[in-house]
């Protein structure tokens, strides 16, 4: 394990941890990265699995006023239950049942999440938009320590280089791990989606978690983690940018676009997951 820097293709340097061959951000709980394995598992816990940038806040928002029947605002950010982010005694000591979150692959997870059968809402959001959204979010948050400029960041993202790694294969790893576990209880959601029609998902979010919550009390929650309710509330502000579908088309370039595209029919070509990248 060890902190160190990346370049973009300008030679901006990015900081980040590696561990074991994958790279994540620069967290201040080193453990918490390199003890997730370990991490006791219940089994009432429920698990919001994305790769970042995907609409993680919202929908572990949406999940955690279903679970409490909050309908209150508080300024509480996601950063509580993130496995890999919060000090590993401080996951274990909150209550059950816990609303959890990561950007961590799932075969790289406590493996008692597949032995428990633990309930997972997993949330894609189309790739464009993703990279657009974790420039905008590493230029605005200190511990990145990153000033680089979007053509030199958006190719180098897309190959995998920065934390986390590549998108694509974080998405094409949990569609092999759901077919080698059909068995597992995952809700698969798209951000798309929820910005399409958030009352119809959350439905959908209420019956997979058993949480059994009224038509009345769906709207409320729907308004409570509304972009504009969150972005005034809660703590850290950078995550609320804009909260739309297609912003990437105000920063991808013609040769972008069609580099992107390309890469994209290449890797995704075995694929059955089909991302929306605009709503029209
Ligand atoms: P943008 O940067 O495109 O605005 P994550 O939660 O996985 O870190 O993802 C952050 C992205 O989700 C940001 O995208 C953010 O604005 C968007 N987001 C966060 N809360 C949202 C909400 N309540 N409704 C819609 N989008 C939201």
């Amino acid at each position: 394990m060890s902190r160190v820097t990346v370049e973009d293709a300008g030679g901006d340097t990015i900081w980040q941890i590696e561990h074991d061959g994958n790279s994540y951000p620069n967290f201040p709980h080193i453990d918490s990265i390199t003890n997730i394995h370990n991490l006791p598992i219940r089994d009432d816990d429920i698990f919001i699995c994305a790769y970042p940038k995907s609409g993680t806040h919202w929908i572990w928002e949406v999940a955690r006023l279903l679970v409490t029947g909050q309908t209150i605002q508080d300024s509480v950010e996601k950063g509580v239950g993130m496995l890999e982010y919060m000090p590993q005694e401080e996951v274990t000591s909150l209550p059950s049942p816990r609303v959890l979150n990561t950007h961590f692959k799932l075969k790289l997870l406590p493996v008692d999440i597949l032995k428990k059968r633990c309930k997972i809402l997993y949330l894609i959001r189309n790739p464009k938009d993703v990279v657009v959204s974790y420039y905008n979010y590493m230029r605005g948050l200190p511990h990145y320590k990153y000033t680089g400029r979007w053509e030199n960041y958006m190719q180098y993202f897309m190959l995998g280089k920065f934390s986390y790694g590549s998108w694509f294969d974080y998405v094409l790893e949990f569609e092999d791990m759901k077919r080698t576990y059909p068995d597992l209880p995952v809700l698969t959601l798209h951000y798309e989606d929820l910005k399409e029609d958030p009352l119809r998902e959350i439905r959908k979010v209420n019956e997979f978690l058993e949480t059994g919550r009224s038509a009345e009390f769906l709207l409320e929650a729907i308004e409570l983690a509304s972009f504009d309710n969150m972005k005034q509330k809660k703590s850290q502000r950078v995550t609320y940018r804009k909260g739309e579908v297609g912003d990437w088309k105000n920063w991808f370039t013609v040769a972008q676009n069609e580099w992107f595209d390309q890469l994209y029919r290449d890797k995704m070509a075995d694929s059955d997951i089909k991302v929306r990248f605009t709503l029209t």
